[in-house]
């Protein structure tokens, strides 16, 4: 029985949900570790289509118990409105099967608002943040006075700290010509909320580290991206919390040595929303194509994504600074009738060629993709479950992936049907 980690290798939207929801099978414990409902995860199953952005994939399966970690920012108005949506659709959710950490942030609306503002605020330099508050409610976690779930239980307690965390708000808010916000207007809503979630809510390390035993499997899933981690990615357009693997520990209440294996999530091209560097982006007929092949919208924002080819240098950087030991390759069948298909295998900066993604926003910005072009492939993988009955160029794609990034691929997917998959590789019993 093992630990395992799922995280994204590009820029967020590789396909997690349904990677963890197979995984999930396996699963006893299944934990979110950071982010927030910033993310979004489309699940299919059976026909049946589930869009969640906070709760861990696993909630859709009948005995597998979730759990929304200490790293994580929980916006509890939208909390409960998943919840609500997830019942409608004859999910049952109770303590049985959620668990929330006391000792995770809250998203007020304040947050919200900020994020809006400041977004508004900065025209074309703007984040393109998914405006769900997720900046500002990290901000405050650092800053030492945001408000946590355990807070929800003490009235006077949680109107102190609103009351803190209000104050310095208001001081922006004010100085750019904002309406002033008043705690007093949230308080009781927050209460009766938290009184609602009350049932979910534990010291989750303390349930973590039961599961931490041979007997059971965990399944730690990651949101976005590597290249939207706060420290790796292509600052500053990027999420505030760690998107790395290492993140799971931290955002879970667990150490490093606990952990069994780390799957990559990679995309077969790269797509990214929002602003900021993205070196192999097509903005032409290519781009288009695979935009609409792949119905590139965001789950969240429903905003088009920016699309391009794979790029083998990011991802190899996503495998080393996560300790990657499989990938988990998705939305392959969207290659399918490309007469030819380019991959990024370098960059070249000032006429030199580089590696690796450089730190510098300016660097970022500048280097441009160097491309080894393969032959595309006739016909199609969609829903094919056996690589030797993919077409031989489709085989070579794969194989030359692998040699690139430096990493094995363990799962093909090649449908959002959660039976279209490949399996080459089991996290939970490696061969
Ligand atoms: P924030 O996380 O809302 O602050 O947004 C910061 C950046 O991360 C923006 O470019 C978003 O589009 C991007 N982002 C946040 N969450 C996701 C996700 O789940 N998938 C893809 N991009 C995301």
């Amino acid at each position: 029985m093992s630990n395992v980690i799922i995280v994204g290798t590009q820029w967020g939207d590789e396909g997690k949900g349904k990677i963890v929801d197979w995984l999930s099978q396996k699963a006893h414990l299944v934990v979110r570790f950071q982010g927030g409902h910033n993310a979004g995860h489309t699940l299919v199953v059976n026909d049946k289509v589930f869009k969640l952005s906070l709760l861990p994939s696993g909630i859709v399966r009948e005995k597998t118990l979730v759990l929304i970690g200490n790293g994580v920012v929980i916006d509890p108005f939208h909390l409960q409105k998943e919840i609500n949506e997830l019942s409608d659709q004859n999910i049952k959710i109770s303590s049985d099967n959620l668990i929330i950490s006391d000792s995770a942030f809250i998203i007020l609306p304040i947050h919200k608002l900020i994020d809006k503002l400041r977004e508004e605020k900065k025209n074309k330099n703007k984040i393109g943040t998914t405006g769900r508050g997720i900046g500002p409610s990290y901000e405050d976690k650092v800053g030492r006075r945001g408000v946590r779930v355990c807070d929800l239980y003490d009235k006077d307690e949680l109107y102190n700290k609103l009351s803190n965390l209000y104050d310095f708000h208001n001081i922006w808010l004010i100085a750019t010509g904002e309406k002033k916000q008043d705690p007093d207007e949230i308080l009781e809503k927050l209460w009766a909320l938290g009184q609602k979630l009350k049932s979910y809510v534990q010291p989750s390390w303390l349930l973590i580290n039961k599961f931490n035993r041979p007997s059971f499997n965990i399944l730690f899933e990651g949101a976005q991206g590597t290249f939207l981690d706060i420290d790796h990615g292509t600052y500053p357009f990027v999420t505030s919390s760690n998107t790395v693997a290492s993140q799971a520990g931290i955002g879970a209440g667990l150490g490093p040595t606990c952990i069994d294996f780390t799957v990559g999530i990679t995309k077969a091209y790269t797509t990214r929303v929002g602003s900021g560097p993205f070196p192999t982006e097509d903005t032409g007929e290519d781009g288009m194509a695979l935009g609409k092949k792949g119905h590139e919208f965001g789950t969240v924002t429903g905003r088009q994504r920016r699309c391009g080819w794979f790029d083998a240098v990011l991802v190899r950087q996503a495998v080393s600074l996560s300790s990657i030991n499989g990938i988990a390759l998705t939305k392959l069948d969207v290659l399918d009738g490309f007469e030819e298909i380019k991959i990024c295998t370098g960059y070249n900066l000032d006429d030199k060629i580089i590696n690796y993604l450089p730190s510098s926003e300016k660097q970022q910005k500048k280097i441009k993709p160097i491309y080894e072009i393969m032959k595309g492939w006739k016909g199609s993988v969609v829903g094919l479950r056996k690589i030797n009955e993919f077409p031989q160029e489709a085989r070579d794609y794969i194989s030359k992936l692998e040699k690139l990034i430096e990493c094995p691929i363990i799962l093909i997917s090649t449908s959002p049907e959660r039976s279209d998959t490949i399996y080459i590789n089991d996290p939970f019993s490696p061969n």
